[in-house]
């Protein structure tokens, strides 16, 4: 018998839901502060900050991870908001990735503070990254996410490549009439650098400042890609998301869809997310959660914590309801729950 703790063994996941899904992929918000203002993701005017006590400390982010690998989860990603805006972020992925149950612990960030910080968030172990990236057009840029940060973000891409970041992937989330006219170029970019280009479709979550009319889906952005050059599928390996993967002929990096309307992946679903106050969703796009935080502050014990981890998990819905209609729209904001 191995240790069921040694990387690649997937026995011991207790995160087994309804649909005889297997979750074992925690996706950590860490805080609600970003650094941008993208116009899918914040609402106009102020928004309201979580006040710093509610945020969950690192110990307790990290007794969490604990718990959730004592009932089988093996990958970790650490979101926002923004993470690199909270003191300590890189101590605290030091810690994630010397922990030997993790397989994979990755990062995703929309690359302002990248350039300083890339080489200390290799050293600290991660090798995987993502980063937004909405446009390839400093003033564009500027217009969707609210400050002029274009030329950092890509000076931070260019030190991640120069260090060994890999894969380097870049989201792209695709909006018609925004940055629709860019996706050929986005496409172009893969073929003279490694990177993997993600378009997400657009979810209406929360109250952005986009509409489900700012939709584009995966078919139409694919049918254009292929305009470039013929489209090569790439196999999803052991620890890929829901991305469906290609290449374009010759190309060194790859092209992916995140579709999570037009063909939703709720049925090969892996994930649960933990908040940046301390909730446990089972669903992006569901409101459902259960709250963790008072019971970790209140002396709750392991196993009382592991409890309300089984329920949520129990309570996983088979699938979202957002549909490109956009009849439902969730209501929590983006920025607090982590893409
Ligand atoms: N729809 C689709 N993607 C979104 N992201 C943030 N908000 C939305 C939304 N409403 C993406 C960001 C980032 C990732 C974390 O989630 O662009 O790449
Ligand atoms: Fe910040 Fe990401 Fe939201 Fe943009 S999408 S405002 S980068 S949290």
């Amino acid at each position: 018998m191995g240790n069921p703790f040694e990387k690649g063994i997937g026995i011991g996941c207790e995160l087994v839901d309804r649909e005889n899904r297997h979750l074992n992929y925690l996706r950590i918000s860490i805080t609600d502060r970003c650094n941008l203002r993208c116009l899918y993701c914040v609402p106009e005017g102020r928004i309201p900050k979580l006040p710093h006590g509610d945020i969950l400390s690192y110990e307790e982010i990290l007794r969490l991870v604990h718990i959730g690998i004592g009932l089988g989860i093996r990958k970790v990603r650490v979101t926002g908001g923004e993470p690199l805006v909270r003191k300590g972020v890189i101590d605290f992925l030091a810690q994630l990735t010397r922990i030997r149950e993790l397989e994979d612990v990755s990062l995703t960030t929309n690359g302002v503070l990248l350039a300083p910080n890339a080489q200390r968030i290799f050293d600290a172990g991660i090798r995987r990254i993502n980063i937004s990236l909405d446009s390839l057009d400093a003033v564009k840029y500027a217009q969707i996410t609210g400050y002029d940060q274009f030329k950092q973000v890509w000076t931070g891409i260019e030190r991640a490549l120069e260090i060994g970041f890999m894969p380097i992937k870049i989201n792209v989330v695709a909006m018609r009439g925004i940055n629709d006219d860019e996706i050929l170029d986005f496409g172009r970019l893969s073929l003279n650098h490694p990177f993997h280009i993600r378009f997400i479709e657009y979810m209406p979550i929360g109250n952005s400042r986009t509409s489900s009319r700012d939709q584009i889906l995966t078919p139409e952005i694919q049918a254009r890609i292929a305009t470039i050059g013929e489209l090569i599928p790439v196999s999803n390996g052991h620890n890929d998301g829901p991305a469906r993967r290609f290449c374009l002929k010759g190309a060194q990096g790859e092209v992916g869809f995140i579709s999570a309307l037009s063909q939703h992946f709720c049925s090969h679903c892996n994930r649960l997310r933990l908040t940046a106050d301390g909730k446990l969703r089972a669903c992006l796009l569901s409101d459902h959660h259960a709250p963790l935080r008072e019971l970790l502050r209140s002396g709750g014990s392991d196993g009382q914590l592991a409890e309300i981890f089984r329920i949520v998990v129990q309570q996983k819905a088979a699938k979202h309801r957002l549909c490109p209609d956009g009849m439902t729209t969730v209501k929590d904001q983006m920025q607090g729950i982590g893409g």
